[in-house]
């Protein structure tokens, strides 16, 4: 089996998801169910013996030490995070708290467990980091895309402890020999994305005839991948990635925000027609985020000359199924927006 950690986020449940259906390997699955945390987006697994939840914090590390003890995970794939930016501007402290002391605490109990495996599971054991390309900061207009091999430069108190977390990971393989891989991904969207980042909230917003803000002059540039295709791309990594290396996975999918946004109010016009009007009226540019980073741009094609990842969605697949979801999905926004999806925890766990 595996562990990951943030399994209840968004790419964390779509990473469960994917990796159960996709190899019938058993994830334990451990999360702090912070306000991002939604097990109901793991409802489908509820009575599937192949996923086990354990309600716990990274920064926990007599938690961590037991649960790899009694375990004996062949992987762990560290996937919690404080995700948001914004938040991170508003309150940086949770963000070095999770991302750097929880990476930190995470690895170093992986690498007491990890030199006391056998010989075999010792050579075959991965501490695989989910990380993001924003920690190379902000390029120009005609800047070439990121490669692995681009300085650090974090903007964000986001990205400067995800940067954080990447040196750790770094310096653990380098100086203790710990078997890891990174992985740095651009902006993912698809199910299950809570709706505080743009697109999802997008979405909602447009659904219930509300303001969309777009953040200044709406031309920042991010690429874009659906969460599935990152998750693809997490497993191969897993499976043959090299030890120590770091991988780029993105989409090949460079968007300017307003054209998102606008994408989005396109699809909503089709597939849910308002009588008042194009959902892009509701579009209203707000003030700027501070220190917005202007251009994210992912050269993805190391991942592909070596493990032969390719993105199977193309942006326009991707965004029509994310829609649709969304619309097809009303229950889980409701919950979500409403606060009731953090009632599950007691809902389903309490009687049993
Ligand atoms: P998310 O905010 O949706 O989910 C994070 C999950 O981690 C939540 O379930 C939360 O409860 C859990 N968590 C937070 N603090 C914890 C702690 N101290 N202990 C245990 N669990 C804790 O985030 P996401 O968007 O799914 O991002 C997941 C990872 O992928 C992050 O590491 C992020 O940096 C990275 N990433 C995200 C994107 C993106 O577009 N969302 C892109 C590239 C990389
Ligand atoms: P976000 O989804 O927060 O991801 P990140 O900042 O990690 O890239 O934002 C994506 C882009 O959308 C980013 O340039 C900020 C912008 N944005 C808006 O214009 N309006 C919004 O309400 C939000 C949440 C984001």
């Amino acid at each position: 089996m595996i562990l990951a950690t943030g399994g209840a986020g968004f790419i964390g449940a779509n990473f469960v998801l994917d990796w159960i259906a996709a190899t019938g390997e058993a994830v334990l699955n451990l999360d702090a169910l912070t306000y991002a945390g939604n097990l109901e987006s793991l409802a489908s697994l509820n009575s599937d013996p192949r996923h086990a939840f354990v309600h716990g914090d990274i920064t926990d590390r007599p938690l961590l030490d037991r649960l790899l003890a009694e375990h004996r995970p062949r992987a762990i794939v560290h996937v919690a995070a404080e995700s948001h930016v914004d938040r991170s501007i508003h309150g940086p402290a949770a963000f070095v708290r999770t991302n750097v002391e929880g990476t930190f605490t995470l690895l170093e109990a992986a690498r007491a467990y990890w030199g006391g495996l056998a010989t075999n599971d010792k050579a075959g054991f991965r501490f695989h980091h989910v990380s993001t390309d924003e920690v190379y900061g902000s390029l120009a207009a005609g800047d070439a895309p990121f490669t692995e091999r681009h300085a650090y430069e974090p903007n964000s108190p986001y990205s400067a402890s995800k940067a954080a977390s990447d040196h750790l990971v770094r310096a653990w393989h380098h100086t203790y020999g710990l078997p890891v891989l990174t992985t740095n991904c651009s902006n993912n969207y698809g199910p299950y994305h809570f709706p505080e980042k743009l697109i999802p909230l997008m979405i909602v917003n447009a659904l219930a005839a509300k303001p969309l803000p777009v953040y200044g002059d709406g031309q920042q540039v991010r690429d874009w991948l659906y969460v599935r295709d990152h998750c693809a791309a997490i497993r191969e990594v897993l499976a043959r990635g090299v030890v120590g290396e770091t991988y780029n996975i993105g989409g090949w999918n460079e968007k300017p925000n307003i054209e998102i946004v606008r994408t989005v109010c396109a699809l909503l016009d089709e597939m849910r027609p308002d009588p008042a009007g194009s959902h892009a009226r509701l579009i209203t540019h707000v003030a700027d985020r501070p220190g917005h980073d202007r251009r994210y741009a992912i050269d993805a094609r190391k991942l592909e000359r070596e493990l032969g990842w390719r993105p199977a969605e193309t942006f326009e697949t991707g965004i029509r199924k994310t829609v649709r979801w969304y619309l097809d999905h009303a229950d889980w926004v409701a919950r979500v927006q409403s606060g009731a999806y953090r009632d599950w925890v007691a809902t389903n766990y309490s009687a049993r």
